[in-house]
């Protein structure tokens, strides 16, 4: 397995690239967005191809890499459904699983430090985000953080895992890089609290400054630019009443890209074909499937996804394919459900 602990000095920020072979898919974990020139290099380096970025929370002290990350590699941008970061194109929950090739990650939603705070378990390890630091916890002072929260998180959750599990957080401060839970159960000063209350009473009374990049950081990565608006200036995009005025059209082929886990948990649109976007170069090319029904049958190939930004990319591409019927559901199906649409499971 190929595991690499990648650290930015500036904001004192681990993120973790994740692959199982040489020449296979990987996935990058709290990128940013300064080191994406050598998070790419490494990516080629080791002959991976990256198909998911992964954010633990909304970070205040970096921008993330996200963006930039999906606009050079067209990967998936994944983060827990509680975020209001514009770039996310799969959004997670407590339970479900985030897979590449011959890795997943488990979803533990562990809020406190932000409302967003997510955790993510790797066999042995676990990515703890801000949640549980190396000797510490991240603060939980502003944006929706919740101390009461995060001792839930934290008792609840992450220290219920087995004790060797180890800990790999997305800062550290000290020089630290890897912990355990038993380690942290023992040591951490933050954890030998007798109560929820004295939990909450320690971290209401840090008295931390403000993170010297929050007021850039945090309206950055929320507003981090959406891979629609440019296929919507381009003609290629369909508002969902559009969409539900060709639904069942005969010269109309409904593409879904999204995992399976993703539909069923939130239904399909009624008579689509499943084509999940990690496999989208092998079918828009010639001899793909998506390639071929367009040609064999004329069909206008109409892409969707969670949130349209999947199908976005997806547009870009068959349309350099030379599919140039290809467009897209704006908005995804979170936009389609709003609208009324019809759904099947
Ligand atoms: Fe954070």
């Amino acid at each position: 397995m190929i595991f690499r602990q990648l650290f930015d000095s500036v904001s004192s920020t681990y993120s973790y690239l994740l692959a199982s072979r040489r020449g296979g898919e990987a996935l990058i974990i709290d990128p940013v967005l300064e080191k994406v020139d050598r998070y790419l290099q490494l990516v080629k380096e080791l002959n991976l191809k990256l198909v998911k970025a992964v954010d633990t929370h909304l970070h205040a002290d970096h921008i993330t890499g996200l963006g930039a990350l999906r606009d050079r590699t067209h990967c998936i941008t994944v983060m827990g459904e509680q975020t209001k970061a514009d770039v996310v194109s799969m959004r997670v929950a407590e339970g479900e699983r985030v897979g590449i090739e011959g890795i997943h990650l488990d979803v533990l939603y562990t809020p406190g430090h932000t409302d967003d705070s997510y955790s993510f378990v790797m066999n042995d390890r676990v990515f703890t985000g801000d949640t549980l630091l190396i000797r510490g916890t991240g603060r939980t002072d502003f944006q929706n953080g919740d101390p009461r929260a995060q001792y839930e998180s934290i008792f609840g959750k992450l220290l219920k895992l087995p004790d060797e599990t180890r800990v790999y957080p997305a800062h550290d401060y000290k020089g630290d890089t890897v912990s355990t839970i038993a380690e942290e159960r023992a040591f951490n000063p933050r954890l030998q609290v007798k109560s929820i209350d004295e939990y909450v009473e320690l971290m209401n009374n840090l008295k931390l400054p403000n993170p010297k990049m929050m007021d850039v950081a945090v309206p950055a990565n929320i507003h981090v630019g959406l891979a629609q608006e440019q296929i919507a200036r381009r003609g290629w995009a369909l508002s969902p009443r559009e969409a539900m005025g060709i639904l069942g059209n005969a010269s109309v082929a409904l593409i879904d890209l999204r995992e399976r886990g993703e539909r069923e948990k939130h239904g399909v649109i009624p008579g689509s074909l499943h084509a999940p976007y990690p496999e989208l170069q092998e079918n828009i090319g010639t001899g793909g499937m998506l390639h071929e029904l367009a040609r064999s049958t004329g069909k206008r190939i109409v892409f969707y996804c969670a949130f349209g930004e999947r199908s976005a990319m997806a547009v870009q591409a068959a349309q350099d394919a030379g599919l140039a019927s290809a467009c897209h559901i704006q908005g995804g199906l979170d936009a389609w459900k709003k609208a009324g649409g019809p759904l099947t499971r």
